[in-house]
């Protein structure tokens, strides 16, 4: 019998490549989704994609009941990814208690199911928001955490925490918090990708739309930052490999090669690129030009930041493998297929 993994979260972005990497070496996979931020069409295209259905399931996490009866209605579940989050970080400051609710809720709830029905292992979505802007790079685990730059950025370093805490006292649950950089790019069948809506906040989503017509210009959001041409640097890495990153990571659970029961990793690329760097690459990747100007700096940004993957490369022997121009080409190709461009 295949192992069972639930992933939540798994109809979004990381969510749905994740499911496709794990239904790739064999895990049942079951997704919850309240589908806020994707779509159903998504377990679809994981078929197209697996040849294989994932379970899934639409509800919010904060359905306690409901969740309680999903873990009653499936049984044998060997390991949770935690992918279901709201992540706008603009939002995040208009709606903190709709984002300390829902993603800290969420967790909560997760957590209490786990202890309840026997669910001894957890994967869990952090991010680099946790560093804020580091005084020391790259920055590596144990770089001291800088006070979030947003509600959202805080749910992340507050999750950490509470999960740190819960394991603590629950010798029955283990976890694994990956730290993501920037992930970019998508499922090389251009399947799958990122859908962002409305206008996007991320860098990669408008450079797309931004080359596809959609979007008239990209606004590059300042050139005066102590950085090689001004503008901000950022470590980006392929969906594909930190989707890997969760495989890697659940395996490491389920056959308890994890050295502490809480444990957490950086997962990037090492290296640092600019925003200009990014456009560049992505008009030399694809052809195609990008219509851009420089504006001034957007309020929260961090200068730089770049990983130290020295812990993910040695402990979990995980390594990111695809160059930014593929990552960028492959956003490129996703962009096109979802406007019909040929
Ligand atoms: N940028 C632009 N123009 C845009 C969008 C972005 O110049 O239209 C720049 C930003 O100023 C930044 C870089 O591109 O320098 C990357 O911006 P993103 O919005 O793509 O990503 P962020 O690094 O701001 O945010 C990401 C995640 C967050 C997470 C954060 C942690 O989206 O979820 O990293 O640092 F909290």
């Amino acid at each position: 019998m295949n192992r069972k993994v639930l992933v939540t979260g798994g109809t979004g972005y990381i969510g749905s490549h994740a499911v496709v990497e794990l239904q790739a070496v064999g895990f049942e996979v079951l997704i919850i989704d309240d589908l806020s931020n994707s779509t159903a069409e998504v377990v679809d295209q994981i078929e197209k994609i697996s040849g294989i259905r994932p379970g899934f399931e639409v509800f919010n996490l904060l359905e306690y009941e409901r969740l309680q009866t999903f873990f009653v209605t499936n049984p044998g579940i060997e390991a949770i990814i935690h992918f279901a989050a709201f992540k706008a970080v603009g939002e995040s400051v208009e709606k903190p208690l709709a984002y300390y609710r829902n993603n800290l809720v969420s967790l909560m709830n997760i957590l209490d199911c786990m202890s309840e029905h026997k669910v001894p292992n957890l994967v869990f979505s952090s991010s680099c928001t946790v560093y804020g802007q580091p005084d020391q790079l790259p920055v590596t685990e144990t770089t001291p955490k800088k006070d979030a730059e947003s509600p959202y950025g805080n749910t992340k370093a507050i999750s950490e925490e509470l999960l740190r805490d819960v394991v603590n006292v629950n010798p029955e649950i283990n976890a694994i918090a990956l730290r993501y950089f920037n992930p970019i790019g998508a499922h090389p069948s251009a399947l799958i990708g990122e859908l962002p809506r409305g206008i996007p906040n991320n860098l990669v989503p408008f450079i797309t739309q931004t080359a596809a017509g959609i979007r008239e210009q990209l606004s590059i959001y300042g050139d005066d930052y102590n950085t090689s041409d001004g503008s901000c640097v950022r470590d980006y890495i392929n969906v594909v490999d930190l989707a890997k990153a969760h495989v890697i990571a659940i395996n490491r659970l389920i056959s308890h090669t994890n050295n502490d029961r809480y444990e957490f990793f950086n997962i990037g690329t090492g290296n640092g690129a600019s925003v200009l760097e990014v456009v560049h690459t992505f008009e030399k990747a694809t052809g195609v030009n990008v219509n851009y100007k420089i504006v001034a700096r957007r309020a929260g940004d961090i200068e730089k930041i770049y990983a130290d993957t020295t812990m993910a490369n040695n402990v979990l022997g995980w390594k990111a493998q695809a160059s930014l121009s593929d990552t960028l080409l492959s956003a490129w190709n996703w962009e096109k297929k979802i406007r019909n461009i040929k």
